[in-house]
């Protein structure tokens, strides 16, 4: 019962914001000294004693400075983590030499792990090769299962003579391979008391499904229980994979996340996926955006999940420029079981059913039939068959219908019920994965007309069929896919792309059953799982796929390579680039997308500048560089001061009229002599110019500037977003898009906070 209680606590812990430790005054929690980047070699002083003369100073005591360190960060990044008491991060904080300081939090991993459901997919791109087999991707996650079919190192050569990593021992790990190459794990708590061990493997499921979705290997005949059978495989199956295990019973800490960070960029990664996160605003106070600037800086790219907070705006979450922020869609599969009632009735329901019923039918009720529940007293909800309101003599052996999808399957088990139908209000497209044949209606669709029957029918009788799969219209953005506009800088697009998460075959541990449960005995190689978790790896291995091809491209050039050529969702959202950014990464396209939107490193700085980080900050973040002073960086120029590749408005809703400028520089990836031409799609309200509308380009990699000028009235009421788009087309057929949106901030976004 331990790992399935503790998970619930996470949930919970993670619900109230504040994980660590009490509240008091008095209390020493820790946080993260960020002091930006390490000082060069032959600096007066190394980096640990800078920590702990830092930390001494603070607080005051010599054998208090040692064992209040948790940890120093040296290798690219610069810092610390110590146990600290509140008014110590403080004074902290204003000395020289720190850029920020901040509570550890524990951030999430991105699945719709309780509610799981679901899914098939198989890789849209088919890829091999043998350079992409120099190409190591590094995951932050629960660990990995290295014994899974996904890994096996069958023809793999030695690690990319690049590899710096390492493979850590532990607990039921059977080491690396020449497919797992590196397997490290950071947990800088103590691990005594608590049910986690030290050991890189995967007790969670999580890691191993995300890191298959980027590099397995093709597995035939992949399936859970039978159930979405085809070929697993990953994005870039011949790529190295090295874990750095982050996630743990109760969560992610910042500090072990940062850890992780320091070495993946040590150890010689080509680029970082990470699946998880949690609140955060401003750049360098979240562990994700510092290791990510930092990745940045050594040429990798960090791919991060979006966050599952959908469909409330406002939820979108790991949004700095830096990092490619990536949307959850749907692929063109869904699940349905037929129900068959005794009176011959066939019907069907959602979500996956792995059970079988063997084709023979079971006494069915319903709450209000089976309770136990008389007089006035309230014991719950008794058509929702709340446990404690129903009668195990009345359930046991049969199937019960129930209103809602909050646990019943879970009470209807506990009382040896045969199984359980679920009925809701409105479908969405993602249900839990159940612990007893299950699957869920739509009250008004078939619900109703269920419940009709049980009433009216003097022995009820029913049976769920096992889950089949079934074409459905896609792509579209997931419900649970958190949603723009970002709150960190308002005029930057986020998400970048969208990528599927919905319903996702992956590589499983075997360490844990399919629902996390230990009660339940179903295990298997492989699971569905529904997430940004899940779409993040898709990402991150397009990602990889263009940086094999291109090994010289920047993180923002492969950013820019997978964004301009997404593909718009097939059906579209009502906030559509707020659900999915540029749209549905094309990893084949990205490969030759003609122009690229670059970023250096100082036009970052310039923009941070522009976002009113001061020289001390900025100063420590770029220490190795000499002149590290605002007024030293050409001005970051435009609307959104940076290089994008799309462009986004955001009004406050009391602006009389929509204007913005955008400049643009696109490097020319197409060859020689390539020609290219503005086309702007815009609905009547915007008027879009593009100066100049066509250049031509003789070399390659030439560069060249353009404007584009938004101009429009103010917007009516009514209207949230518009829509437009800039498509660069080149005489070889190039096609390079960027969205243009304005959106307008009402007040009536505010829904709540979603669980
Ligand atoms: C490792 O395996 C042993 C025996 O199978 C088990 O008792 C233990 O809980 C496992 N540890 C982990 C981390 O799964
Ligand atoms: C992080 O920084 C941002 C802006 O710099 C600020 O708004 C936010 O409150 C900070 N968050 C924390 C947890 O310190
Ligand atoms: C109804 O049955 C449940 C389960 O058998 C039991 O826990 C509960 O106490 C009963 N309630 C009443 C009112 O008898
Ligand atoms: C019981 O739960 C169902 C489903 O959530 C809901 O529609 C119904 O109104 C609830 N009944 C009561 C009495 O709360
Ligand atoms: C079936 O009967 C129960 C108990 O009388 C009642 O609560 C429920 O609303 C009925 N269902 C339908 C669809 O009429
Ligand atoms: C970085 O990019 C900016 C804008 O394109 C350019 O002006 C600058 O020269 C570049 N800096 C370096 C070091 O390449
Ligand atoms: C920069 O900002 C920090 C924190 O807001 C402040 O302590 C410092 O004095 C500022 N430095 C300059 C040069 O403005
Ligand atoms: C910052 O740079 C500007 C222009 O290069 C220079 O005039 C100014 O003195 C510099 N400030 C500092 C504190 O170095
Ligand atoms: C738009 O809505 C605002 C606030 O609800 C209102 O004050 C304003 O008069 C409306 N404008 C028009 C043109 O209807």
């Amino acid at each position: 019962m331990i790992l399935y209680f503790a998970f619930a606590s996470c949930f919970l812990c993670l619900a109230t914001a504040n994980c660590v430790g009490g509240s008091t005054e008095n209390e020493r929690k820790p946080y993260i000294v960020y002091m930006g980047e390490v000082p060069e070699n032959g600096a007066r002083i190394s980096a640990m004693d800078e920590h702990h003369n830092l930390l001494l100073k603070a607080v005051g005591d010599e054998d208090l400075a040692r064992e209040s360190k948790i940890y120093s960060y040296r290798k690219s990044i610069n810092g610390f983590a110590a146990w600290l008491l509140p008014d110590e991060a403080k004074r902290l904080s204003e000395e020289d030499g720190v850029a920020s300081v901040f509570e550890n939090t524990k951030r999430k991993l991105l699945t719709t792990r309780s509610w799981d459901f679901l899914g098939v997919t198989e890789s849209s791109n088919n890829i091999h090769g043998s350079v992409e087999s120099n190409i190591i991707v590094g995951l932050m996650d629960t660990g990995i299962w290295p014994e899974s079919p996904s890994f096996n190192d069958a023809g793999y050569g030695p690690p990319p003579a690049t590899w710096k990593g390492k493979c850590d021992k532990g607990a039921n790990f059977t080491g690396c391979n020449n497919k797992v190459i590196g397997a490290r794990y950071y947990h800088l708590e103590d691990f005594s008391g608590g049910p986690d061990e030290p050991t890189p493997v995967d007790t969670d499921g999580h890691g191993t499904h995300t890191a298959s979705t980027a590099a397995g290997i093709p597995v035939k005949g992949s399936s859970l229980n039978g159930i979405a059978k085809g070929t697993a495989r990953g994005g870039v199956p011949s790529a190295r994979i090295a874990m750095y295990k982050v996630c743990w019973s109760e969560g992610c800490s910042d500090m072990d996340v940062l850890a992780a960070f320091d070495d993946a960029i040590a150890d010689g990664v080509d680029l970082i996926s990470l699946s998880l996160g949690g609140d955060s605003t401003g750049y360098f106070n979240d562990s994700v955006a510092i290791g990510a600037f930092h990745a940045m800086r050594k040429g990798i790219l960090t791919s991060c999940a979006g966050g599952n907070g959908g469909p409330t705006l406002e939820t979108v979450i790991n949004v700095a420029p830096w990092i490619l922020t990536v949307a959850a869609s749907s692929i063109d599969r869904q699940f349905i079981s037929t129900i068959k009632l005794g009176d011959g009735t066939i019907t069907s329901g959602f979500g996956i059913n792995t059970f079988s019923m063997k084709n023979k039918m079971y006494p069915f009720t319903d709450g209000a039939h089976a309770t136990n529940v008389t007089g006035d007293f309230y014991y719950g909800n008794i058509s929702a068959c709340d446990s404690g309101t129903l009668d195990k003599d009345k359930v046991k052996g049969k199937i019960v219908y129930c209103l809602g999808v909050s646990g019943q399957d879970d009470s209807i088990r506990m009382l040896d019920g045969a199984g359980t139908i679920m009925a809701i209000d409105e479908l969405t497209d993602h249900y839990s994965l159940a612990l007893i044949p299950a699957t869920v209606v739509v009250r008004s669709k078939n619900g109703d007309k269920l419940d009709r029957y049980i009433n009216s029918t003097k022995n009820p009788e029913a049976v769920i069929y096992k889950t089949r799969t079934v074409h459905m219209d896609a792509p579209f953005v997931a419900s649970f896919s958190s949603r723009g506009p970002q709150l960190t800088n308002r005029n930057i697009l986020k998400p970048d792309v969208t990528a599927p998460g919905l319903n996702i075959l992956g590589a499983y541990t075997q360490l844990t059953s399919i629902t996390g449960d230990p009660t339940d005995r179903r295990y298997s190689a492989f699971n569905i799982m529904s997430g940004t978790s899940m779409s993040c790896p898709h990402a991150s291995a397009a990602a990889a796929y263009v940086k094999s091809f291109h090994p010289d491209w920047s993180p923002a050039a492969i950013k820019s390579a997978l964004m301009t050529t997404a593909t718009p969702m097939k059906i579209k959202d009502e906030f559509e680039e707020l659900s999915s950014g540029s749209g549905q990464i094309n990893p084949t396209r990205a490969v030759n997308p003609g122009l690229i939107y670059d970023i250096n490193e100082s036009s970052y700085i310039s923009f941070l500048c522009k976002e009113g980080y001061n020289r001390t900050t900025i100063g420590l973040l770029i220490r190795g560089k000499h002149k590290y002073n605002c007024s030293s960086f050409k001005p970051a120029l435009g609307f959104d001061g940076l290089n994008y590749p799309s462009m986004h408005i955001h009004l406050s809703g009391t602006e009389s009229r929509i204007s913005a400028v955008f400049y643009r520089t696109v490097t020319n990836v197409g060859g020689e002599n390539l020609e290219i031409k503005a086309k702007v799609t815009a609905p009547k309200e915007l008027s879009i110019a593009v100066i100049p509308k066509t250049m031509k380009f003789k070399r390659k990699h030439q560069k060249k500037s353009f404007k584009v000028s938004v101009k429009g009235g103010s917007m009516k009421n009514g209207t949230d977003i518009l829509s437009a788009t800039l498509e660069w087309r080149s005489n070889k057929g190039h096609s390079v898009k960027s969205p243009i949106v304005v959106f307008k901030q009402h007040h009536r976004f505010d829904f709540g906070s979603f669980p």
